[in-house]
């Protein structure tokens, strides 16, 4: 028994902030932003908009592709660390706009690795029988926990979803999924902000990284991961038709190519157009490339992220 992507989809709010929209905010350069990160432009949530809604659009379009009734899904899972509220999760809120009712609906948080964390969780429970259909969303409003002041972090992030539906199926689909994780890294990325911790609860929910200390974890932990998901599959250097990495910056993405042996063109960037939408870039970015056809049916995927936690995760899919 396999899991399998019978649909994609993806939201981006309407609102565009480019690199010289923020050469007015901040003391940077478009120029200092495209050469270090690749990134051009970001989306921003509407005001009277939240992560949850984001999700719903995402959803709906995955749904529509996979031509999946809401009725039929029977697990809703969003990775996401930019909830609408404490609780109701994320995807008990998606679960009721979308008319689902009984299945489990849960979010989760790995920072940047959400929706790989919630692919991986969701594969294992297809394989295990306890669900058929699964909708797995990755959706993020970062700019809510942005510091419009820190020059060193508001130009990086934006926001959006992206969505997949999985089915049972006896042809794979999700071939091997790998996550991990290691907190002593805690300190380098992280957002405050949270209910329980009385002493940081005054930093009042913004993100702080530490940047080029996560560049070069990031890069060291991403290339032990794709050797180790090549070995474990016994795929050669170059065996992925596309690599669909987490969005974070160009010069992350061109190292664990070239570690992968997979030339730039059958790498699918968005990071030019949505920067790092955390755990919603890698579904994001498999639905630009499903959509314009560059995806097709029997194509060998690698999806991968790394992020805050540190959390790290890959996911072998034949599409
Ligand atoms: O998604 C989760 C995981 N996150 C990541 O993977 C992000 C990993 N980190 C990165 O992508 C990069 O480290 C950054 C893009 C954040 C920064 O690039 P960098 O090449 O590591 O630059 P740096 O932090 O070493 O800074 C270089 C210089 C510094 O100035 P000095 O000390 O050399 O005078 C910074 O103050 O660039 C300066 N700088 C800026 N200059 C203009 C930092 N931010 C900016 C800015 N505009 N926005």
């Amino acid at each position: 028994m396999y899991s399998r992507i019978i649909g994609t989809g993806a939201y981006l709010p309407e609102k565009v902030l480019t690199n010289f929209d923020l050469e007015k905010m901040v003391d940077t350069t478009d120029e200092w932003i495209r050469t270090r990160t690749g990134i051009e432009r970001r989306h921003i949530v509407g005001d009277d908009e939240t992560t949850s809604d984001l999700a719903y659009r995402a959803a709906v379009a995955a749904l529509d592709s996979a031509g999946t009734r809401p009725a039929d899904i029977d697990l809703v899972l969003v990775g996401t660390t930019t909830p609408d509220l404490i609780f109701p999760n994320v995807g008990c809120l998606l679960q009721e706009r979308l008319g689902i009712r009984g299945g489990p609906a849960f979010s989760l948080e790995a920072a940047c690795s959400g929706f790989l964390y919630a692919l991986s969780v969701a594969d294992q429970m297809i394989r295990g029988g306890q669900v058929v259909r699964a909708l797995v969303v990755g959706a993020e409003s970062m700019s809510r926990i942005i510091d419009w002041t820190d020059r060193e972090t508001c130009v990086l992030f934006g926001d959006g979803a992206g969505a997949v539906v999985l089915e049972a199926s006896d042809e794979p689909g999700v071939m091997y999924t790998s996550l991990g994780a290691d907190g002593r890294y805690r300190d380098l990325l992280y957002a405050s902000g949270g209910v329980s911790d009385r002493v940081r609860q005054a930093e009042a929910g913004t993100l702080k990284m530490k940047g080029n200390e996560v560049f070069k974890v990031a890069v060291k932990t991403l290339e032990s991961m794709v050797d180790a998901v090549l070995e474990s599959n016994r795929l050669d250097k170059g065996a992925i038709d596309w690599l669909i990495p987490h969005q974070a910056n160009i010069r992350i993405i061109k190292a664990t190519a070239k570690r992968l042996q997979v030339p730039m063109e059958r790498v699918v960037l968005t990071v030019a157009e949505h920067g790092n939408t955390s755990a919603a870039s890698v579904p994001l970015a498999l639905d630009v490339a499903v959509r314009d056809g560059r995806i097709k049916r029997g194509d060998l995927l690698l999806l991968e992220a790394f992020g805050g936690g540190f959390t790290w995760g890959a996911a072998l899919v034949r599409y």
